[in-house]
């Protein structure tokens, strides 16, 4: 089918200029590339802006253009590869069995009162029943929240509070490096805290935790209810173009994450739009995404946009480096995967491997490499580029807009490239610089830089707003102007942009930070510290990471009398401190430092000098220190480092 995103040759920069002059007509045509039950009224309404409605009045069903859609062709091919180091199973669905899952877990969500609009929340790990939970959700119009493995109670707590499910499904345990992770108890804590708990939870054993208990009247034996509506076919809900198919929970600047929504039709048509002429695959051809399906990266490319392809895709429970670091090399030999998705920090562990293991197995099938989550350094990029002979295509999103900002277009012409840079703005996205309150946009030898923004309306895929919060959506976003007075949505990161139309970025503008791909907000962070009854105040920043890109850095100021005396006493406090984080947040937010000061660098409206620390943690010069209080505190935190 042709359709403006594949031109033949014309390369990508006229795809993206006329996605900008008309994108009624633009979108409309991208639009057939996906199974409509009922044609749309308008292709966009941006009567309120900066709300936008893409497609309003079309009828169709991620499910159907995922699965059942490619039984005609496809049923006795594989649809989901799932492969687990840990408990060494590998699962393979062709679209068939798939199409038999999906409608089994449908009857069972059904079975137990679920309908359109539901929320139901889904807290497993990456193993096939994950995509076969959210696939059939979808299915009947129910709206899934996915929430990744292993999450700390607390968070899981407040996720449930936000989107109060009618029912969760989860696994007696996830595991990592050969370490069983019990959900169970986690899952009962949070129930527990939780002022909206659900009536029903669906539990999968998986056999790693044999202590796991049912609560009598609320807990059920998912395999048992799976075996008894196995064989059933539950009709697809067609639902509008803007019902919310899922909401992705992402951190925020405050301690309360954002509910990322997303829509259906915008969505179905901008993940097959990507998958065109991002990450052009054809039906039939395996695509593994290393990412769990828990992050944004999992549910476009480890879930809907692969499948509606018809590609085979291939998830993965495990380390990178275990049994040995030639494990993904050895899937791509194993499986002929032509396209890989991965992270920079996954990348940069491997890379401290030995490079033998890339030499030990056959991965000519590979035509791309994808990283994106967090910024890819050229050397990394270089290596990884010359060891596996295919292009490196690096691409920038967020959790928000579900699918690249930037990117290479290798499926649209010639590849364009430029090293340290995601590439080029994706079609839809309108893009500028702004200046915010450390300056105005400058420019130094062709290259602007300033805080990449977005003029609405947002493209199609993109989050129409957050979970029942259009005020804090509005807030959050949308606050900032152009240099024409016109509203626009704020990315946070920094970011620089070249003559040639390339844009590099810098690092976020707000107080999130990214380890290792994952996205924290260091205001959840210091509230955990917080928590801890020898804590009187504490800062936490991202400091440069050479492994995980940034790590958690924490200052510490400890209440008079609590003390400790001693290295042993100082070390258990640390512990502590550490133990605090894990069980509110997860192991992924432990602080790599903790450093204890008699007070914090403070500036002298009581602002903590975050960016102070941060520099003198990465050994830089602190810069401008007009505004601070005592210079005592920032001396402190320079001995320290
Ligand atoms: O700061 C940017 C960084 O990750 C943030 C979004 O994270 P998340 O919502 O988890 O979405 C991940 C989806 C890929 C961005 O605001 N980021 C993401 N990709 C890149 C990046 N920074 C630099 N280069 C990238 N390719």
């Amino acid at each position: 089918m042709t359709t403006p995103s594949s031109p033949g040759g014309e390369g990508y920069r006229a795809v993206h200029r006329r996605s900008l002059e008309d994108p009624a007509a633009f979108w409309s045509a991208e639009a057939r590339l996906i199974h409509w039950n009922s044609p749309w009224e308008q292709v966009c309404d941006y009567s309120n802006p900066p709300f936008v409605k893409w497609f309003p009045g079309g009828t169709t069903n991620l499910c159907f253009n995922a699965v059942d859609r490619h039984l005609a062709a496809w049923a006795d091919h594989p649809a989901l590869i799932t492969i687990s180091t840990e408990t060494n199973e590998t699962v393979t669905l062709t679209f068939r069995e798939l199409y038999q899952r999906v409608n089994a877990m449908a009857a069972v969500l059904r079975a137990h009162g679920v309908t359109k609009g539901d929320r139901v929340l889904i807290y497993l790990p990456n193993i096939a029943e994950g995509p076969v939970a959210m696939l059939a959700c979808v299915r009947i119009g129910a709206i899934h929240s996915v929430v990744f493995g292993g999450f700390a109670a607390p968070s899981l707590a407040t996720r449930i509070d936000d989107c109060q499910p009618k029912l969760i499904i989860s696994a007696d345990a996830g595991m990592r490096g050969g370490k069983i992770i019990s959900y169970k108890p986690l899952l009962d804590e949070a129930i527990r805290l939780a002022k909206f708990p659900p009536k029903c939870v669906l539990l999968l054993s998986r056999g790693l935790d044999p202590a796991m208990n049912y609560v009598r009247g609320r807990d059920i034996d998912l395999r048992v209810e799976l075996a008894r509506h196995d064989g059933a076919e539950v009709p697809i809900e067609w639902v509008d173009a803007t019902h919310p198919s899922y909401i992705l929970y992402t951190s925020g600047t405050t301690g309360t994450p954002k509910g990322i929504v997303r829509d259906t039709g915008g969505s179905a048509v901008a993940l097959m739009h990507t998958m065109q002429t991002i990450y052009p695959g054809k039906a039939g051809e395996p695509y593994f995404c290393t990412s769990d399906i828990g992050w944004q990266v999992g549910h476009s490319y480890g879930v809907y946009g692969t499948l509606m392809q018809g590609m085979t895709s291939i998830l993965y429970e495990g380390l990178p480096i275990r049994p040995d670091a030639g494990i993904w090399w050895k899937i791509v030999q194993d499986y002929r995967a032509v396209m890989m998705f991965s992270s920079p920090t996954a990348i940069r562990v491997l890379r401290r491997q030995d490079p033998a293991f890339l030499k030990k197995y056959d991965t000519s099938s590979l035509r791309y490499l994808y990283l994106a989550g967090e910024p890819l350094d050229v050397p990394t990029s270089e290596w990884i580029e010359s060891a596996l002979n295919v292009p490196v295509i690096d691409n920038y999103w967020q959790t928000e807009t579900g699918w690249p900002i930037l990117a290479g277009f290798p499926g649209s012409g010639k590849l364009e490239r430029k090293l340290g840079s995601p590439g080029l703005p994706c079609a839809g996205y309108d893009l500028t610089l702004i200046g915010d309150e450390s300056g105005p946009v400058t420019e130094e030898n062709g290259e602007r830089k300033g805080v990449l923004a977005i003029r609405p309306p947002l493209p199609p895929g993109c989050f129409p707003t957050l979970w029942q919060d259009d005020a804090r959506f509005l807030e959050t976003y949308f606050k900032e102007r152009d240099a024409n007075g016109k509203m626009v949505y704020t990315t946070f990161d920094w970011a620089t942009m070249d003559e040639a139309g390339f844009v590099t970025i810098l690092g976020r503008t707000d107080d999130i930070i990214n380890v290792a791909g994952h996205r924290l907000g260091t205001r959840e962070i210091e509230e955990a510290l917080s928590a801890h009854p020898a804590v009187a105040e504490c800062a936490v920043v991202g400091v440069k990471d050479e492994i995980k890109g940034q790590a958690v850095f924490a200052c510490v100021v400890i209440k008079a009398g609590e003390q400790p005396e001693g290295e042993a006493a100082k070390a258990a406090l640390i512990d502590g401190l550490k133990r605090e984080v894990d069980t509110r947040l997860g192991a992924i937010a432990r602080p790599n430092a903790i450093h204890f000061l008699t007070a914090l660098p403070k500036t002298r409206s009581g602002k903590i000098l975050r960016r102070g620390i941060r520099a003198l943690a990465e050994g830089r010069d602190p810069g401008d220190l007009s505004t601070l209080e005592d210079g005592g505190a920032l001396d402190q935190v320079r001995a320290a480092v």
